[in-house]
């Protein structure tokens, strides 16, 4: 493969769509950043059934609908969005742009969509604040050592995060076979910047013909339901629970004192195999009902397919790859312009389906 492109100073008119931004991406990162940034676990079944869920569901339009005096505002925890979609929790996304979580929080800003920072930022949640005039929530893997679990949440509290995202689905890291045939390393100069001083991450080698996992220090040391009722006796932040597959699980974290859930299987990159988050997401509708917000990830790669999710039970959105290749191809011009281009594509689709408010999408607008 050749050295990576330089990046894009301005937006071609050639980039009119989010996959036109894969392919601006893919030329403007190495080899292996890409293998991360864009793979998913084992042979990525569940990645492709994200996407092909969306292609598969079908609008209603409705006609001569009266349009007048529409928008796109929700309001999420006390505060107000313009937009139904967040800018999903990413590790190191230097690897994408050497500005890292700085040009995305300038990009979130100008497009208007929130930003879930990472634990695994490659920028500090600080100075990721300082840039950002946008709805921020902190995304936290709880850690083995309370001790540093509690330091994130506090720092997050200060820095005026508006929410903790806790994902639950990734005890262990998934199979990655892009990663392991380009040998994926995080370059020097990259560090999980928030984790600066806090023990490395838990290995375990097993021996020859011994568990792997199971009985190991690697699964005794993984989250439970108990820490999160500690984590949730910590602090008064809205927290809700990403990697939410099944109702049984929705209503578990909102009995456990959750005020959301994030249906998602983390883009695919965790356990192959799982159903498309599209498909699950009016299970657990259907279980949480208003009681609580239902957010949603998995395979939104335009305007159309946030509105489906919204008509199935979605409060908002939250998008990985597609900003993350906007960010690896032109920066925070980039991040914007995905974010544009999605809110285009969401408000003709609801002018289109006779919807002017985002409380007017339901069920009725798709054909189940
Ligand atoms: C981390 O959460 C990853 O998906 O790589």
């Amino acid at each position: 493969m050749s050295n990576p492109l330089p990046k894009l100073q301005a937006i071609p008119h050639t980039i009119a769509t989010v996959g036109d931004y894969e392919i601006a991406a893919r030329e403007r990162v190495s080899e292996s950043a890409w293998a991360y940034l864009s793979g998913g676990a084992s042979d990525e079944v569940t990645l492709a059934r994200n996407t092909r869920a969306f292609s598969q569901l079908g609008l209603r339009t409705r006609v001569f609908a009266d349009l007048a005096e529409g928008d796109t505002n929700l309001e999420l925890f006390g505060r107000s969005f313009g937009l139904p979609i967040l800018l999903a929790p990413v590790a190191f996304h230097r690897l994408a742009h050497p500005d890292g979580e700085l040009a995305t929080a300038l990009g979130a800003t100008a497009g208007g969509a929130g930003l879930v920072v990472s634990t695994q930022a490659s920028i500090t949640l600080e100075a990721v604040a300082d840039q950002a005039a946008t709805p921020l929530w902190f995304q936290l893997y709880i850690q083995p050592d309370r001790n540093v679990t509690l330091s994130l949440v506090r720092r997050a509290e200060a820095a005026g995060y508006g929410a903790l995202v806790v994902t639950a689905d990734a005890p262990i890291s998934g199979f990655r076979p892009r990663e392991q045939r380009v040998a994926f390393r995080l370059p020097p100069e990259i560090e999980a910047a928030n984790l600066r001083g806090a023990p490395p991450p838990l290995t375990h080698t097993a021996g020859a013909g011994q568990p792997l996992l199971l009985g190991s220090p690697l699964l005794a040391a993984a989250a439970t339901w108990r820490d999160f009722a500690w984590l949730r006796s910590q602090t008064s932040l809205p927290i809700l629970v990403k990697g939410v597959m099944t109702a049984e699980d929705a209503g578990r974290a909102l009995d456990e004192g959750a005020d959301g859930v994030v249906v998602s299987n983390h883009g695919g990159r965790v356990l192959d195999g799982q159903p498309a988050s599209l498909d699950v997401l009016p299970e657990i509708y259907d279980l949480v009902g208003d009681r609580a917000p239902v957010l949603f990830d998995g395979g939104v790669r335009n305007g159309g397919d946030v509105f489906k999710a919204l008509a199935l039970g979605a409060r908002a959105v939250l998008i990985g790859r597609p900003y993350i290749w906007g960010l690896a191809a032109a920066g925070a011009v980039g991040v914007s312009h995905v974010i544009h281009m999605l809110r285009a594509e969401l408000e003709a689709t609801m002018a289109l389906t006779g919807r002017r408010r985002l409380s007017e999408i339901d069920r009725t607008a798709v054909r189940c």
